[in-house]
């Protein structure tokens, strides 16, 4: 398939670019040999849900620094947890995610299922944050499809359907682009490629590791995409 072209030049551009973020392994330390840990993709991704990157930041730091694995979460009193959680909003994600811990931490030991179904079984993780755990954490090649990479891939095959009628076939070409080796760093790159290049408004096509694949870009329908049905 096309797609399967995507991820060299992508995971090149994010070799070079990526955001150094506190839940991701640095490139230096990647090299030292430390690898993704579960708990802090975890708690990254829920806290992701529905809030920005730059909020969410300081919140992580403390989180992880309080309860550094989750064992101490699901140690820690609830209570005392919903007001760390104070001010990142919709709060049910806060009682799921304790719910969670408590979860992992006695049912299995203090470790994370493994597969998108073993994840997707837990208290607030969905299909999507089931995907972007099991790539992130596990390296499973995982069709990890939000807000970002949904406009990224509307784009490069300029898909018509409307959302969320194309999650589907979205869901499909993401699939076959993902590589087996290094699947987080791709979804990860591809989240990165939509906040900074792939944007709603203007995108920077000039700097897009993808840009002479893109079909948007060659007919210069950019913004034209994603197509969203009416509200
Ligand atoms: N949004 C959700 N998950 C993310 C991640 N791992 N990196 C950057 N943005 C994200």
């Amino acid at each position: 398939p096309i797609s399967a072209g995507i991820a060299p030049p992508l995971l090149a551009w994010y070799d070079r670019h990526a955001r150094t973020l506190p839940w991701r392994v640095s490139p230096e330390d990647r090299e030292h040999g430390v690898v993704a840990d579960p708990y802090r993709v975890w708690l990254s991704e829920i806290m992701l849900q529905q809030t920005t990157v730059q909020a969410v930041k300081s919140y992580f730091d403390v989180f992880v620094r309080r309860w550094p694995t989750v064992n101490d979460l699901a140690a820690a009193d609830t209570g005392d947890v919903m007001k760390a959680w104070a001010g990142l909003g919709y709060y049910s994600r806060a009682r799921n995610l304790k719910k969670c811990a408590d979860q992992v931490a006695t049912e299995f030991g203090g470790v994370f299922p493994q597969t998108e179904e073993g994840l997707r079984a837990l208290p607030g993780i969905g299909p999507y944050t089931a995907a972007a755990i099991a790539a992130i954490a596990f390296d499973v090649p995982a069709a990890v499809v939000d807000g970002n990479i949904e406009r990224v891939f509307t784009r490069l095959f300029e898909i018509d359907t409307p959302l969320p009628s194309a999650k589907p076939e979205i869901t499909t070409l993401v699939g076959s682009a993902t590589p087996d080796e290094r699947p987080g760093d791709f979804a990860q790159a591809l989240m990165d490629l939509g906040a900074t290049i792939c944007t709603p408004k203007r995108p920077a096509c000039a700097l897009c590791p993808l840009d002479e694949g893109c079909a948007a870009r060659v007919s210069g329908r950019q913004e034209a995409f994603p197509v969203k049905a009416p509200k």
